[in-house]
């Protein structure tokens, strides 16, 4: 392994690194550990001003941030004075009938904190997508011109990428629809979307092939709530290469490539529903290499009560659910077991930690998704540790101050800390006289794993090389080495994590996964750094190509993760 070419990420590393130090005051207490109610975790405020709400938001491998809104929201918080130098965008009134005088879609630069303005050529509003195995976001559908598009964002560093406008179109209009990779060649579902009971794929399989139907669709659409409640279905791709599908209250196992469903799940108990505009959210639970990635579960949490969206047009606002459904969908054997959240949630997100935790965050306690049709922001994350015993597995952490409801998005940075944005119930940018202003405010909640006195057990300097397999990232069922270093000696658990980082919008994070990866053998070198030989994943349906951020976890303190790529080429 001389020769091993070292695909280096030391400057990035040390970057985050110094944002690390940098964290002001992130005092935790030793005696906090461990103990649930404390309010663990603390908040950044990162900027006052985003320019556009981060109704979607997608962080790309090149450690940027890509947030946007619809661009028929009128002026936004982002004005682009400069277009036709000045001369068409001035102060005047006709701006704001003129999209193209404000952002309505920006990228972010996590170590520089600072955002620049992009170009929507036409509305994403309420639109999905998955990342390729080169990196590029592919995005599709959104609303009125826009609800046919499929779009690329090629992420580069030296500011010159902006979104793409393919010359080619969905075979149906996906406003509200779901995106979900798949494993091989490079092709996405989109499923669903407002009035369309049917999905396609992306590109297509063959010349002339169209959308199909899903009578599932049709089955789980509720008439009594605008949207149904099965928009923005949930969908997880199994390690058996099938589809998971849950709209409103029902899930199924869908074959992709025969257009059939291998299995119908019973329904989660309880009433109400979990798709838009309920807006539960949904995840699937870490993968494990223990188990040869051959268990899969899901977990459904929080939604409206049933009648939540009439009863907000009456303004009413019924109470959230509280419960969550946890199903695993491999062997023969399903069943939803059940367990509470410390409180009422919809429009939260879930997300899965770097740990292989689940954080809760976002949302509103009562009311539904929709324009202004929720009260009671949900101010307090909620910590679940999966693997913990029942009815211990939730803890509620430190709150904060800002509503994030309607229209908010959040997700996992490299660095371990969780990026939050948006909300913004009203149809226009509004600052005033409404219930919950328009929120342009960035912040970065700092979960407890963060705090210095872990220093000490944190996997830092980590580094991935790829061997005499290639410079461009791992194959299947490979084995490539990770280095870093540890001021004490390790613990039994050494995890590493590798995330699939997701496209999030409306409660749903569309890609997310993680997989613990097996680690074939642990030395220390002799100039004292750790040398891990680690497998890649066996398979595209347990991972599809494309890159994802590795973590090394020590003892539950994660490592600053680092970009790694499987590929199947
Ligand atoms: C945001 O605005 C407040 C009030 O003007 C100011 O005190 C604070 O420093 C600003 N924060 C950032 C990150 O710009
Ligand atoms: C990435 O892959 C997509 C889909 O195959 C392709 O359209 C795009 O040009 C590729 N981007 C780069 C940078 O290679
Ligand atoms: C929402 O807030 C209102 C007013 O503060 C309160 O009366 C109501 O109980 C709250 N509802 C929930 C579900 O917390
Ligand atoms: C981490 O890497 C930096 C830069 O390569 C080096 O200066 C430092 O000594 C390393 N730290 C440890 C503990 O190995």
């Amino acid at each position: 392994m001389a020769d091993q070419k070292r695909h280096s990420l030391s400057f990035k590393s040390l970057l985050i690194a110094a944002f690390l130090l940098w964290i002001p005051d992130v005092g935790f207490s030793a005696a906090a550990v461990g103990s649930p109610g404390r309010g663990q975790g603390q908040w950044q405020l990162l900027l006052n001003n985003t320019g556009v709400v981060a109704m979607h938001m997608a962080l790309t491998h090149q450690n940027t941030v890509l947030m946007f809104d619809q661009t028929g929201s009128g002026p936004t918080g982002y004005r682009l004075r400069h277009r036709n130098n000045g001369r068409r965008c001035t102060r005047s009134k006709n701006d704001f009938q003129d999209s193209s005088c404000y952002a309505h879609s920006v990228e972010y630069d996590i170590f520089q904190n600072k955002i620049s303005p992009l170009t929507h050529y036409t509305d994403p509003w309420g639109s999905s997508g998955s990342f390729l195995s080169n990196g590029t976001l592919l995005q599709t559908g959104g609303f009125g011109h826009g609800s046919r598009s499929i779009r690329y964002f090629r992420p580069c560093r030296d500011s010159k990428c902006d979104w793409k406008e393919s010359r080619r179109r969905l075979s149906n209009e996906r406003w509200y629809a779901s995106n979900q990779r798949l494993p091989g060649h490079d092709r996405v579902i989109v499923l669903g979307g407002t009035s369309v009971f049917t999905y396609e794929f992306v590109p297509k399989r063959s010349d002339g092939e169209g959308s199909f139907d899903l009578p599932f669709l049709h089955q789980t659409y509720d008439p009594d709530s605008t949207g149904g409640n099965n928009l923005y279905p949930f969908l997880h791709l199994s390690s058996d290469g099938n589809l998971f599908i849950f709209a409103n209250r029902d899930s199924i196992l869908f074959n992709h490539r025969r257009n059939r469903v291998v299995k119908t799940f019973p329904q989660i108990p309880g009433a109400g529903s979990r798709n838009y505009p309920s807006s539960g959210s949904s995840v699937i639970l870490p993968l494990d290499h223990r188990d040869g990635f051959q268990k899969v579960e899901v977990m459904v949490c929080g939604g409206a009560a049933s009648g939540a969206y009439k009863a907000a047009g009456e303004g009413r606002y019924l109470k959230g659910l509280s419960s969550c459904g946890r199903m695993v969908i491999t062997g023969n054997k399903h069943k939803w077991n059940m367990e509470n959240m410390p409180g009422p949630r919809l429009l939260n997100d879930m997300l899965i930690l770097p740990t292989g935790d689940i954080l809760i965050i976002n949302g509103a306690q009562s009311g539904c998704g929709g324009s202004n049709n929720a009260r009671n922001a949900s101010l307090q994350p909620y910590l679940y540790k999966p693997n913990s015993r029942l009815g211990r597995r939730f803890s509620v952490l430190k709150s904060t101050k800002i509503a994030r409801m309607y229209h908010s998005s959040a997700i996992v940075l490299p660095d371990g800390r969780i990026l939050v944005a948006g909300s913004n119930p009203n149809n226009r940018y509004a600052s005033r006289n409404v219930a919950y202003p328009t929120e342009l405010r960035l912040q970065a909640f700092v979960p407890q794993y963060m705090g210095r006195e872990y220093h000490n057990y944190r996997p830092i300097n980590v580094t991935i090389h790829y061997g005499d397999h290639g410079e461009d990232g791992v194959k299947y069922g490979r084995e490539f080495r990770v280095w870093f270093s540890l001021g004490t000696k390790p613990s039994n658990g050494v995890e590493f994590n590798v995330y699939a980082p997701p496209v999030t919008t409306h409660s749903i994070s569309m890609n997310q996964r993680m997989l613990k990866l097996k680690c074939r053998s642990m030395v220390r070198a002799k100039d004292g750094r750790m040398d891990a030989v680690v497998e890649a994943p066996p398979s595209p349906n347990v991972a599809p190509p494309g890159y994802f951020m590795l973590t090394v976890v020590n003892g539950g303190i994660p490592s600053i993760s680092q970009w790694v790529r499987f590929t199947d080429t």
